[in-house]
């Protein structure tokens, strides 16, 4: 029995979906976590995938136009440079789909305001506020941040997807969309798939140039694409200790062996290991992390300043990618208008 429903969820094809959030400037970290794992999965022949550019996100944290348009492009030029299948995926912009916002709507009106009031994103600001003494808890916080669930909800149920890869900061996000589209189902009709999360513990986390986790937020990220010459410059600037060369180096929680490793393959990772182990200078480890990495990215590189250079080609692969999208999504809101009684 339990082998025969393996069998059969093993058979069924599945439909993946992931948003990224346009704010900021790619890094390593979103490389290695979230775009190489996705590149990867676009090539699998039997499963379907939508990425998308989730810029209607972006304006909850950026009310910065020109910071908004240059995200998006840098992010777009990015995932296409890495050498994303855009014919064996779906690839958008989820503001060029007006299904979106319109299923936003729909299931506004169905989800419970209490659901919203649990969400970690807007109870973590609330929180802020008190902490900061402030008489208004609410203090401000926008619709769009209390909403933000909704609208993701609306991104995923769109598109029937069954499979969501996602950090784990987003865990509960997907079991609203999951409650959200239930409620749906269960008060009209089964219109919705109900989607399942899938967090990957195997993918790589990596450490930024303080040694803490590379994040946006800390502003210790190295960025994926920099002219070569300032790319080693900030490798050169990773912090370590003041081991002198010659003396063996540990290479647990060491942020130049952390980055090497997501990188390399294991014949490299045991070779870097030996290096720490006979006593390599930090210099010399940095150089040899910088040669790595610039071995795979300057190619990526090239590309990537020729697609910024040309953001019409961009701009024709996403619309591309929106009327196929489109298929889908005005099929959908066919089905959901239908059901809640506005066809
Ligand atoms: N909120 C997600 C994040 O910040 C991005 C996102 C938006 C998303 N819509 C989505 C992820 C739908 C998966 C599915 O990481």
């Amino acid at each position: 029995m339990a082998a025969q429903l393996e069998q059969n969820s093993r058979m069924t094809k599945q439909t993946y979906l992931t948003g990224i959030t346009t704010s900021g400037t790619p890094h390593l970290g979103n490389y290695v976590g979230a775009i190489r794992p996705a590149i990867a999965a676009s090539r699998v022949a039997e499963n379907e995938s939508f990425y998308f550019l989730a810029d209607y996100h972006s304006l909850i944290t950026s009310h910065d136009p020109a910071s908004v348009r240059e995200s998006r492009q840098e992010i777009a030029a990015t995932w296409l440079a890495m050498g994303l299948d855009t014919d064996r995926s779906t690839f958008y912009r989820q503001s060029d789909i007006p299904e979106i916002p319109e299923l936003t709507w729909i299931l506004s009106c169905m989800t419970a305001k209490g659901l919203m009031n649990r969400a970690h994103a807007y109870k973590g600001a609330m929180q802020e506020n008190v902490d900061a003494g402030s008489k208004d808890p609410d203090k401000g916080i926008t619709m769009g941040l209390f909403n933000y669930p909704v609208l993701m909800s609306a991104d995923i149920l769109m598109f029937k997807a069954t499979k969501v890869p996602v950090g784990k900061d987003q865990i509960q996000h997907l079991e609203m969309c999951r409650d959200i589209a239930q409620r749906f189902n269960h008060i009209y009709k089964e219109v919705l798939v109900i989607p399942e999360v899938e967090v990957d513990d195997n993918t790589a986390l990596i450490t930024g140039l303080d040694g803490r986790k590379m994040s946006k937020s800390y502003k210790n990220t190295i960025p994926l694409f920099l002219p070569s010459k300032k790319f080693r410059k900030m490798i050169m600037k990773i912090k370590t200790n003041s081991l002198e060369p010659g003396e063996p180096k540990d290479t647990e929680a060491n942020t130049v062996f952390d980055i090497y490793k997501a990188f390399a393959t294991s014949e490299q990772v045991s070779a870097f290991a030996d290096d720490y182990a006979n006593g390599i200078g930090w210099g010399d480890a940095k150089q040899k992390l910088f040669e790595l990495l610039e071995a795979q990215l300057a190619e990526p590189r090239e590309k990537y300043d020729e697609l910024m250079a040309k953001p019409e080609i961009v701009e024709e692969v996403l619309q591309a990618g929106a009327a196929k999208a489109r298929v889908h999504s005005k099929e959908l809101m066919r089905e959901v208008r239908e059901a809640v009684g506005l066809s």
